[in-house]
């Protein structure tokens, strides 16, 4: 067979999705134009802090409509509430109708001509000193990345960036727990090329490790990538297990078998939606409190752990799980093999030869549950006894208050709504979520 490598066809991958000059242009001006109002006012009120654009827009790995970050930089001296709140108020004097937002600070996040853009207020800090909130460490990566990386190397970056996104790898969000822009970067200062790093990751076993063995041995996440600017930190925490493995997969078929599939992350893949009409799925949504979303994932991880557990100690086959938080709603959608149990069941009794042997076929031949017994197996006294109740949705309800669901979900148990009629089902954003999900996208 002939081996000519398929050529990806770069310039047109780059082309579809860097911003034109246009938008690069206008973004440049609205920048500009909003951290020259923000610095004049903050000298106007002799408040000893600065701002500058930060993120990918600063270092030239944007992708088209990406949003704009803009840091405030407070000295020392201010508290940290003081720093939230004169953040807050430049931010909506800037954005009036934006809207704030909880990180590890209240930020204010919304539109200026048509273009998202985060106002975050954060301390300013040197090199590898001792930080006081994470977000500190952000224009610390601008002012790196912009002397570390050559253009040639913001194309790779963008290159990886994209392939990421088709993955559904990226972003370093909770809910994604995947490779952030800035890691990215990371990556390609190590390795200079996406290729290189292709190949290196499609043939990786184990961990993935960037940087001095003194530091990375004392992080062990899947993927270790020590952040340049404070050596005390893994820039990759966030990154799990599963998605350092469609990594793997992903880059092993384009390595063989490179194209503009591994890019285009906006176009549609064929999905397997044929599944599922012979399985039993049922959605559990909870309405959203009032209350930030990294408080409730946890709990909603911990709900989907319950119930997945639950089901399986009552006797269900459980395939899967998964969890979806969004601005309205949190869904947990489980598939069981069946939503119903067989009407009895095979109850272990005691040794034959053990004193209680007799109160357990007292108990269960007086029982209006007895379908067949007591009999003997292996020295064992047994009884078929049938169930009170047989489905899946009514055997939850019925235990639900048992289950810990976490404090603010707790709360939210009265008012859940079981979805499990396949029609509506099939239907449901989690559903059609868990369908793409943590499998490889791979060419048709
Ligand atoms: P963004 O999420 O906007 O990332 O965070 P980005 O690099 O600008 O990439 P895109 O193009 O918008 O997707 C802004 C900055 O915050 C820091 C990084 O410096 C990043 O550039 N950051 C963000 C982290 O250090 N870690 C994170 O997990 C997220
Ligand atoms: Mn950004």
């Amino acid at each position: 067979m002939g081996s000519t490598k398929t050529k990806v066809d770069f310039e047109y991958i780059l082309n579809r999705y860097l911003p034109e000059d246009r938008e690069k242009e206008e973004k440049r001006k609205i920048s500009r134009s909003i951290i020259d109002k923000i610095n004049k006012r903050l000298n106007e009120m002799g408040i000893d802090a600065d701002s500058i654009l930060v993120g990918s827009q600063s270092r030239g790995t944007e992708l088209k409509n990406s949003d704009l970050d803009i840091f405030i930089r407070f000295s020392n001296d201010y508290s940290k509430e003081e720093i939230e709140k004169i953040g807050l108020n430049m931010g909506f004097e800037i954005i009036p109708d934006g809207m704030a937002k909880y990180a590890e600070h209240p930020y204010v996040s919304g539109k200026v001509n048509g273009i998202k853009v985060d106002i975050v207020p954060c301390y300013r800090v040197e090199m590898n000193n001792r930080i006081i909130s994470s977000v500190d460490r952000t224009p610390l990566h601008t002012i790196y990345m912009q002397k570390a990386m050559s253009e040639e190397m913001k194309r790779e970056a963008i290159l990886l960036k994209l392939f990421m996104k088709r993955q559904g790898i990226y972003g370093s969000e909770l809910k994604t727990s995947g490779f952030s822009g800035y890691v990215c970067e990371l990556i390609i200062l190590e390795f200079r090329s996406f290729q290189k790093f292709m190949e290196y990751v499609s043939c990786l076993k184990g961990n993935l490790t960037i940087g001095k063995e003194n530091l990375t041995r004392r992080f062990n996440s899947p993927v270790v990538i020590i952040d340049p600017v404070d050596e005390q930190r893994n820039a990759a925490a966030a990154v799990n297990e599963t998605n350092l493995s469609i990594l793997k997969v992903a880059s092993k078929f384009y390595v063989t078998e490179p194209s503009e599939f591994f890019f285009t992350y906006d176009e549609d893949i064929s999905s397997d939606f044929r599944i599922s009409k012979d399985s039993y799925i049922a959605i559990l949504r909870f309405q959203k409190p009032d209350v930030i979303e990294d408080i409730l994932a946890p709990q909603l991880e911990l709900t989907r752990k319950s119930i997945t557990n639950f089901s399986i100690s009552k006797g269900f086959h459980c395939i899967n799980s998964f969890t979806l938080l969004n601005s309205e709603k949190m869904d947990v959608l489980i598939e069981l093999e069946e939503g119903k149990l067989n009407p009895f069941e095979k109850r272990m009794g005691p040794p034959a030869e053990n004193s209680n042997s007799v109160s357990f076929i007292n108990k269960y031949s007086r029982s209006g549950l007895r379908r067949r017994g007591p009999y003997v197996e292996s020295g064992r006294i047994y009884f078929d006894i049938y169930r009170d109740e047989t489905e899946f949705r009514k055997i939850l309800t019925k235990n639900m208050d048992r289950l810990n669901f976490g404090h603010n979900i707790n709360q939210l148990k009265q008012k859940m709504e079981i979805i499990d009629q396949w029609e509506k089902v099939r239907k449901q954003e989690i559903y059609i979520e868990y369908m793409k999900h943590a499998r490889p996208v791979l060419p048709p």
